[in-house]
């Protein structure tokens, strides 16, 4: 079996797609894959209650708690690797989960380590992506899926998907358009990536 782990930090909607993906394609019978677990940085996500309501396992490793460490960002990410590692993941996936990862973490995953992100990269990597888009007057923005390097947002892309900006729009708004086509383009990748 190919084991998907998923990491999150907030809503979780990404990983409802995917999760929902998987049973309505049946990765497991087309691709011997399944979702062995979602794991969080924050307790109390509503990402986490949506997992739990699916019946999939889930776990925290809760960021503050390596905020007294010599290196609270390597400690929190040796804590996380290690979580994730118990399910020996064909394959990592990071949907809203917000945390910069150090370059061993990406090296561990090499590979293996697939994003979302709200923007037609390479523009706009980092945070704010859609008010940014509205602030420049871009008419047209999206989301990018693509692999995680060390560079934050860098990685190869695998798909994109685009929606107008309309002149109206605010960055919830053009956000909660943007979301509709995350959901759709990132369970496509993962199952094309399972394919293989
Ligand atoms: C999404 O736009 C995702 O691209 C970004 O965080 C937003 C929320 O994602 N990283 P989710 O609802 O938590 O999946």
């Amino acid at each position: 079996m190919k084991n998907l782990v998923i990491l999150i930090s907030g809503g979780g909607s990404n990983m409802l797609a995917l999760a929902r993906a998987a049973e309505r394609d049946d990765w497991a019978g087309r691709y011997q894959a399944r979702i062995t677990a979602v794991i969080s940085n924050k307790p109390d996500t509503k990402g986490l209650q949506l997992a739990q309501d699916l019946g999939l396992a889930t776990s925290v490793v809760d960021h503050k708690a390596f905020s007294h460490a010599a290196d609270p960002r390597a400690a929190f990410d040796a804590a996380l690797m290690a979580d994730i590692d118990q399910h020996q993941p064909a394959l990592v996936l990071l949907a809203g989960f917000m945390r910069i990862l150090t370059p061993s973490f990406v090296a561990h995953y090499q590979g293996r380590l697939i994003n979302i992100h709200p923007s037609l990269l390479p523009a706009f990597t980092g945070l704010h992506t859609h008010q940014r888009a509205i602030d420049e007057g871009c008419q047209f923005a999206g989301a990018t899926v693509h692999r995680v390097t060390a560079e934050l947002d860098h990685g190869a892309i695998l798909a994109q998907a685009v929606v107008p900006v309309m002149p109206d729009d605010t960055a919830d708004t053009l956000a909660a358009r943007v979301l509709t086509q995350e959901h759709l383009i990132y369970p496509k990748v993962v199952a094309q990536l399972l394919s293989r």
